[in-house]
């Protein structure tokens, strides 16, 4: 365990065991997304480099347009790579076929902004969690069982399964569906989840919740998780490792402690920076 201090940015989640002790999971070298041609030419994402680790944290940090999405996207196989390769588990990540895909998509799973649009609202709860009981190879089990695996489910996210079965997904919070999409990750066991912005459409109690329950899927189950965001004081209490995403590039990358702490690229200062203080008084004129 490192001793993250806390700073003005946020106070620090206790990190994982040290990266370089643990195999690369996710590595891509030079990946690139252009979209479009001639003037509508866009280079979303340019050549950025990476190696996740298992059991990792690792955050991707930066504002509005620069990238984040495209490369959560490229990650997991929604769109294809314009040039560079990504090597999953060691390997390159082969998702030329449907199957190829499928396979893939048992070791990579996402949870989105809005967990609104993640749920098909017609679906109970309970099938929603069924489904990912026979996604696992669960299908066959007795009854007894598969209730067995959604109460231990919901109850690693704090919700009562009694009370869940028989309800609809928009009969929840917004908060209460955000964890129950993690208990969805938590049946489905990926070995890497991406989560892109999953805390910034509900209210900060709820955050702190969802927040936690990322890093016990690290803790309790060696998860390797992607946290993308624009809130660099979360991605310092959350994470091992940050990567510093600016224009589609990545300026700063390290260990949350060094990048955070001792900054290094003007980039990652100002978001530092625009941070706000509580203990300072805000200048509203400058909004
Ligand atoms: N399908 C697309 N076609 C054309 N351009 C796109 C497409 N998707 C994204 N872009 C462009 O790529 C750039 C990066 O977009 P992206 O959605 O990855 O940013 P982001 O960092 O996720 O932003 P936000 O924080 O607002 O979600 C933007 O300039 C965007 O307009
Ligand atoms: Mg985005």
């Amino acid at each position: 365990m490192s001793d993250k201090k806390t700073t003005g940015v946020a106070p620090a989640a206790p990190a994982a065991p040290a990266a370089a002790a643990r195999p690369s999971c996710l590595r891509g070298t030079g990946v690139t997304k252009v979209f479009g041609f001639g003037e509508t030419r866009t280079v979303a994402v340019d050549h950025v480099d990476f190696d996740f680790h298992e059991g990792e944290i690792i955050s991707i940090v930066g504002e509005s347009g620069s990238g984040k999405t495209t490369i959560s996207k490229m990650l997991l196989g929604l769109i294809s790579v314009t040039e560079g390769q990504i090597d999953f588990q060691g390997k390159p990540r082969d998702i030329s076929s449907h199957k190829k895909k499928n396979e893939y998509w048992k070791g990579i799973q996402a949870i989105f902004q809005d967990p609104f649009s993640s749920f098909n609202m017609f679906n109970k709860i309970d099938a929603v969690l069924l489904d990912c009981i026979n996604m696992r190879g669960g299908k066959n089990l007795p009854k007894e069982e598969k209730v067995r695996l959604m109460t231990e489910a919901c109850s690693f996210v704090n919700l009562k399964y009694a009370e869940l079965t028989n309800k609809y997904p928009f009969e929840l919070s917004g908060g209460q569906m955000q964890r129950l999409m993690i208990a969805r990750i938590f049946l489905l066991k990926p070995k890497i989840l991406l989560a892109d912005e999953p805390t910034s459409m509900i209210d900060a109690c709820s955050r702190a919740t969802i927040l936690d329950m990322l890093l016990k899927l690290r803790d309790e189950i060696n998860m390797t998780i992607i946290f993308i965001t624009h809130d660099i004081g979360l991605a310092y209490y959350i994470s091992d490792s940050v990567y510093i995403m600016e224009h589609g590039k990545f300026v700063e990358s390290g260990g949350a402690d060094e990048v955070i702490l001792t900054p290094k690229a003007d980039y990652t200062k100002r978001l530092i920076s625009d941070v706000p203080k509580i203990y300072e008084e805000w200048d509203l004129s400058t909004v």
